[in-house]
Order: structure tokens, then sequence, then C-alpha cells
């Protein structure tokens, strides 16, 4: 059953803000609207960055089996420090890692949520740098933390020079990284966070998040900012079971770190906040990870391939170490997001005005994506153009279409 048909007879949320007229809410949550794509009920869905293949039958029965044995005791809390599955998180993650350097909780949401728990808060700033990860701006909202915004530069990398400028003037506690970056792609080179953490040292010693959600559909070369963690106390990589993993509804994030971090951590997270069936699922899957993994291969041979066909469509296509593209040249892209939906196709409706992200599917839900795309393309509505900044009149007919795509 789709998560959309499991909804079944709950209805719908109400879509409305909360009002503030009959509820004392706090009033920087007054108007806003749940964070969230929507659940649509279609038949190819490629806009949450999902992992397209469910886990196979053997790797179900082992969690279905450890889940078992962990409902046998669940009259029992369950273990507060989840040391079994932080010692099989440190061993798949490697670089020397123990179990007193990770950390995990329900999703890498909800450890960024506990870091700005734990360091940020009123009277401190967190600094992230756009187009990233719209959830970002929430932890802080929700942790009353102050939220500063820097732009990365067209090609979706961050200037250095500009992030020190932003650090030391707003002496951040909370630096947040996406790399790969949501929604671009974008990974960092590793000169970009050490300059980053140098700048935060500098600037009164704030703590740098590098969120590796889609690391390990990083292409050849790109690193791991794990390679820094070696005696550096300030960096905390995060990494989520939600996307190579194939497990988004384990709800697993953890993050690596030094053990201070974590010990500060655990300071600000509920009791018991990783339930027993959640820890016996993690430590099932993490036990199958070469079998889960393997299909990562597939996903960024398939990323590639697709990142060529748009590009060969002459539209501009954000360089993607992770398992989605962004793509752009859509001078109405809620037009070119309806299209695809009507054809059956569901992306996200997020990034720089013009642009769509597109996550990985299988072989299959790629070629439907390919066929809707040229159905819309083909229809005119949104138009094509392959350069953003400088975009002309989409009435304009000398613009021409992209090669193939001349409307019929
Ligand atoms: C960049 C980034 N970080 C973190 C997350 C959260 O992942 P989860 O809470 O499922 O671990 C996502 C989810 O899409 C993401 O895109």
């Amino acid at each position: 059953m789709s998560a959309a048909g499991a909804v079944g007879a709950v209805p719908a949320p109400s879509g409305r803000p909360v009002a503030a007229e009959r509820l004392p809410l706090r009033p920087e949550l007054v108007g806003v609207q749940p964070y969230g794509a929507p659940q649509l009920d279609v038949a190819v869905r490629l806009n949450v960055n999902e992992n397209p293949y469910p886990p196979p039958p053997e790797v179900v029965s082992d969690v279905a089996r450890s889940v078992a044995e962990a409902a046998a005791v669940l009259n029992r809390y369950p273990d507060r420090e989840a040391s079994q599955l932080r010692t099989a998180l440190a061993d798949y993650l490697g670089h020397g890692l123990g179990p007193e350097q990770v950390w995990a909780a329900n999703g890498s949401n909800e450890v960024m949520l506990q870091v700005l728990q734990a360091f940020g808060g009123p009277g401190r700033t967190a600094l992230s740098f756009t187009p990233t990860y719209s959830m970002y701006a929430e932890y802080a909202r929700t942790t009353s933390t102050e939220w500063v915004v820097g732009q990365r530069r067209s090609d979706f990398g961050i200037d250095v020079e500009a992030a020190r400028r932003l650090v030391h003037e707003h002496r951040p506690s909370v630096v947040l990284l996406a790399s790969p970056n949501n929604p671009t792609g974008t990974a960092l080179p590793l000169a970009t966070v050490r300059a980053l953490l140098e700048a935060t040292r500098s600037a009164g010693g704030g703590v740098v998040v590098v969120d590796e959600a889609y690391a390990e559909f990083r292409r050849a070369g790109t690193p791991s900012a794990l390679q820094l963690l070696g005696g550096e106390q300030r960096l905390l990589v995060t990494r989520t079971m939600s996307k190579a993993f194939a497990a988004a509804g384990v709800r697993l994030g953890y993050v690596a770190t030094a053990p201070e971090v974590v010990d500060a951590l655990r300071v600000v997270r509920l009791p018991y906040h990783l339930s027993a069936v959640t820890q016996a699922a993690a430590t099932a899957l993490l036990a199958h990870a070469d079998t889960l993994l393997a299909r990562v291969d597939d996903l960024r041979a398939e990323r590639d391939r697709l990142a060529g066909w748009l590009v060969g469509l002459g539209l501009p296509v954000a360089e993607s170490d992770a398992n989605f593209c962004l793509f752009g040249g859509l001078p109405d892209r809620h037009a070119a997001w309806q299209g695809l939906l009507d054809r059956g196709v569901l992306v996200r409706e997020t990034g720089p005005d013009g642009w769509l992200r597109v996550s990985v599917g299988t072989p299959a839900e790629m070629a439907a994506f390919r066929t809707a795309l040229t159905g819309v393309l083909a229809a005119g509505s949104p138009g094509t153009r392959s350069d953003q900044t400088d975009r002309p009149d989409q009435t304009d007919p000398s613009v021409p279409l992209p090669a193939g795509l001349e409307a019929t």
C-alpha cells in the first residue's frame, strides 16, 4: 500500500496554518505550515529522495526476527545508550571510530534538533547557506535560535571568503553544511569544511555540522568529512539510514563526533528516545550493509544517466553526488511540476525558482519520468532554457526549444 493510501480513513491535515486566537501558540509559530512534501497516491513518486528498492526478503526476515526478540521484552524500557546499535554504526563508518563517538536518534532530523537544543537556543545563532535543506531553519525556530543564511554561489558551492565573513559577523554557535547538499546534490570540498571549522574557532568557537545524509551516493573521489574527525572536537558528521540503507521507515539517523559532543547530546535527549523496536530493526539492517549498499551503485549509475539525459535536453543540471538531480530552465516550474503530476510522476518543487528536483528511481520509474518530462516540454507550457541567470522573456519566439523538443 502506498504512503498516501496508508493514511486510510484518518482525515488529511487541514492545510490551515495554526491560528493564534484560541491557543496560546508561540508567536513565531502563528501562521506556520507544517513541513512535509505532499504524500500523494501517484504511480511514480520521485519527490522525497527515498530509495526505490525495498529491502530484499532475507533482510526483511532478519529485521522481523530481531524485532520479534525485542517484542518479547517490550515491558522493559529500551537500552538508553543504544550500545549495540552504536557499536554497529561505528563499525560501519570505520575511520577508527568507537561507539563513544557515535550517537543515534530518530532520523538525522532528530539528531540535528538535539544539536540545536544543546548548542543553539535564545541569544545564539545558527548559520547555513541556501539553497539547502529547509528543515534547518525549522530546528532553529523550534529552539529559539537566531537563524542566518548566506547564499551559495550560482554553481551551488560555498564561497569560502564570504562564508568566513559571515561567521565573523554573526559568531554562530552552530554552522550547518549539507554535503551532498539537498536540494542541489552539491558536495563540498574538505577545504571548505576546514575553512569553516577554522573560522568558527577564531570567531569564538561554534560547532560545525556536516550533514552527510546522502554520503553513500557520492561519486568516486568525493571525500567524506569523516576524514576530518580525528582530533577535531567541534566537528559533527551526521548520517542516516533513510537513503542508502533503504530504511526511511525505520527513522534512524546518527552522528559521528567527539565523545564530549555525545555527552552534550545526551543531556538534551528525551528519556529512552530510541525505541527497542527501532534499535532492533536498525541493528539487523546494519548486519546486511553489503547487500543493501550494493543497490547504491545501481542508483549512482542511474543518477549519472539521468543527469546526462537532462543535460542532453539543454537544461541546466546541478552536479549531483546524491540520489537526485536538480534541474532548471523552467520559466514556470509549477506548471512543469503539475504537468509531470498529470502524467503520473511526482517530483519536488524546491530549490531556486525555475528548478525542480527529481529523485533517482528504478529504471522503469526513470523511463516514466523521461516520457513525462518530454511530454511536458513538448506541450510547451513551461518552455526551457539552459541559462537561468539571463532568462529572456519566455514568449520570445527567437528562443529555441532544446533539440528534439520542438512543440508538435
Ligand atoms: C540533507 C538532509 N538531511 C537530513 C535529512 C533527514 O533525514 P532523516 O531524518 O530521514 O534521517 C534529509 C531528508 O531528506 C536530508 O535531505
